[in-house]
């Protein structure tokens, strides 16, 4: 707390020592009134304790110029990143003939055995629920399907998105009545997503410790179906097995994307799965118009569309691309 500047002291005029006193008491006084007084501005006038902030600044300025500078300004605009971050691999492997793409995959993925032979071991058997009749998918059966596998006749079918295997199961049906041999790849972490379970209680069991089980719950609906030699899980992110299939040279005459929904994931699964389209092969995909995610799916497809100058075509609750061109 400040002192207050002295008052001036009571006078009584009618008292002869202090009469005598006064001229020194008047000097010491303003003595004493001098030096409070000079005390009292310095001290108001010295600077305040000064935040440490300033002398962190005072330090850097004082910096040679090779340290890193720190600014509370806004930053100029920075340069878009190398624009060979921003692009896709558009060219793959040369692709293995058609006879050898399933063998490829095993190979490459199951060191060259069946994932169903032996399947489902006796420690997850009693995990699972039985296949019911129709399993749960969004869109599974919807005449997209039906019309492109007629119309494309695909040999190699790749899925980005599986889930339980509903529209790879319906895709499988439709070719074998068309006595078509298509195989048929499923990629998918087999995850789910945060919450996912909650929503499927009687789809899905409990998982088993951190594990899913999303995937033997789907392989034992392939493996019910008769379909086990030609539907074969591809276990992983669908960046990192699409990424794989480009360099193994395996390509899909028909590719169906329903994995993410926001648009980074839709636009890197598109640009990748381009990649591994044979040249006169389809590319379509599920929730053209679903708002979730803020319409990224479609977003990301008609970005695409007009990059690649193909047409988009609106099937339902699906997007079909025109065939990738012979000569790209
Ligand atoms: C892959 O299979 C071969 C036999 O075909 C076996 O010798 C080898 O150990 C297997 N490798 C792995 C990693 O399982
Ligand atoms: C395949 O053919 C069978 C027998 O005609 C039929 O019952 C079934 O519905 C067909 N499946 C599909 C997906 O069209």
């Amino acid at each position: 707390m400040k002192p207050h500047p002295p008052s001036s002291p009571p006078f009584p005029p009618f008292l002869p020592a202090i009469r005598r006193l006064l001229p020194r008491a008047v000097f010491f006084l303003f003595l004493f009134s001098l030096g409070y007084t000079l005390g009292f501005l310095s001290s108001s006038s010295s600077p305040p304790p000064q935040p440490p902030q300033f002398h962190v600044q005072t330090q850097l300025q004082s910096q040679p110029h090779d340290q890193i500078p720190v600014s509370t300004s806004p930053s100029p605009p920075v340069a878009p990143p190398p624009h060979d971050l921003l692009r896709f691999r558009t060219k793959c492997a040369d692709p293995v003939p058609q006879p050898d793409v399933l063998r490829t995959v095993l190979d490459r993925v199951y060191n060259g055995s069946s994932p169903y032979a032996g399947f489902p071991p006796p420690a997850i058997a009693p995990l699972l629920y039985p296949p019911p009749h129709r399993l749960r998918g969004w869109g599974s059966t919807k005449p997209v399907f039906r019309d492109l596998i007629e119309s494309v006749r695909p040999l190699t079918i790749i899925e980005l998105g599986t889930f339980l295997g509903a529209s790879a199961l319906h895709m499988a049906a439709l070719s074998r009545n068309l006595s078509l041999p298509s195989l048929i790849l499923c990629l998918d972490d087999f995850r789910g997503w945060p919450g996912f379970r909650r929503r499927f209680p009687r789809d899905i069991p409990p998982p088993l410790h951190a594990d899913a089980l999303l995937l033997p719950q789907f392989m034992l609906a392939v493996a019910a179906a008769g379909e086990a030699d030609r539907v074969i899980p591809v276990p992983f992110s669908t960046g990192s097995a699409l990424a794989a299939l480009c360099d193994w040279g395996v390509y899909g005459d028909l590719i169906e994307v329903d994995a993410g929904h926001d648009f980074h994931s839709a636009w890197a699964d598109i640009n990748m799965a381009y990649a591994v389209l044979r040249p006169g092969g389809v590319l379509f995909g599920h929730d053209y118009y679903t708002a979730a995610d803020d319409h990224g799916v479609r977003r990301a497809v008609t970005l695409f569309a007009k990059v690649k100058g193909l047409r988009l075509r609106p099937h339902g609750q699906h997007w079909v691309l025109s065939p990738k061109p012979l000569d790209p």
